[in-house]
């Protein structure tokens, strides 16, 4: 089957879904538009963000793009069910916090990190509501700033904005930390300085397979060599 896999993301962040993909993928050709120039989504109004995504999906549409992956967890509980709606013909796969693989594996104590968005969303309270058993205590903590301080490699500020966010659970015995940000994964080893202890989960790997699964239910895997096409908004804008 002829068609790209699209990924988009508010910068460098699902760049650690892409490696996932990569893996498990062999034969696919994947676009990755990396949005930067409008990072951070995490603090954007739900008006705004939209009209950058949907931007985001028409330019990768155009590029013939078979499946798109919002490998951003902001983007995807704001604006996945709209975008499924308008554009019913193209396959999206979203990211989550991975709440209920956290849940499953009967951690107690539970951490989860994420943007001011997506803490507030109705999606991260549904993924409580529906996993989260009696034993358990979820503890949502929303890390303004964080997605921005990683995108700009600014390690002074994700170091300070860590001990703000994580010092006071330093005690609490957390058992694990959901990466509820596709940016996370890449301040694990920070992250575990602060809180040693902590299993860190991610999404990657889940949204990697759910991927390979809608191919294989859609028949549409391709047969190519693997290639990967990046795009960035700080040069090719299609936001304004
Ligand atoms: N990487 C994104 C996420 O998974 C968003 C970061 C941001 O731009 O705020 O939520």
């Amino acid at each position: 089957m002829n068609g790209k896999i699209g990924i988009f993301d508010s910068g460098i962040g699902g760049l650690t879904i892409l490696e996932e993909l990569k893996q498990i993928l062999p034969h696919e050709q994947f676009i990755y538009y990396q949005d930067s120039k409008n990072n951070p989504y995490g603090e954007k109004d739900e008006e705004s963000l939209f009209k950058i995504v949907t931007s985001i999906v028409e330019f990768l549409i155009a590029k013939d793009c078979k499946l798109i992956v919002i490998a951003c967890n902001t983007a995807t509980v704001k604006c996945m069910k709209k975008l499924k709606k308008i554009y019913s013909d193209i396959i999206f796969v979203g990211t989550v916090p991975a709440i209920k693989p956290a849940c499953e594996a009967n951690y107690k104590n539970i951490l989860v990190m994420a943007t001011p968005v997506t803490i507030k969303s109705t999606r991260t309270k549904e993924l409580i509501d529906s996993n989260k058993k009696d034993y358990q205590n979820i503890y949502l903590v929303s890390c303004e700033g964080l997605a921005n301080a990683i995108e700009t490699k600014n390690n002074d500020l994700i170091n300070k904005l860590l001990h703000k966010f994580l010092d006071s659970y330093q005690t609490m015995k957390i058992d694990a930390i959901v990466l509820g940000c596709t940016h996370y994964p890449l301040i694990k080893h920070e992250i575990l300085e602060v809180i040693p202890t902590a299993q860190l989960i991610d999404s990657s790997r889940g949204v990697a397979k759910e991927v390979k699964h809608q191919l294989e239910l859609n028949k549409i895997f391709g047969n190519y060599h693997q290639t990967i096409t990046f795009y960035t908004s700080v040069d090719i804008s299609i936001n304004n």
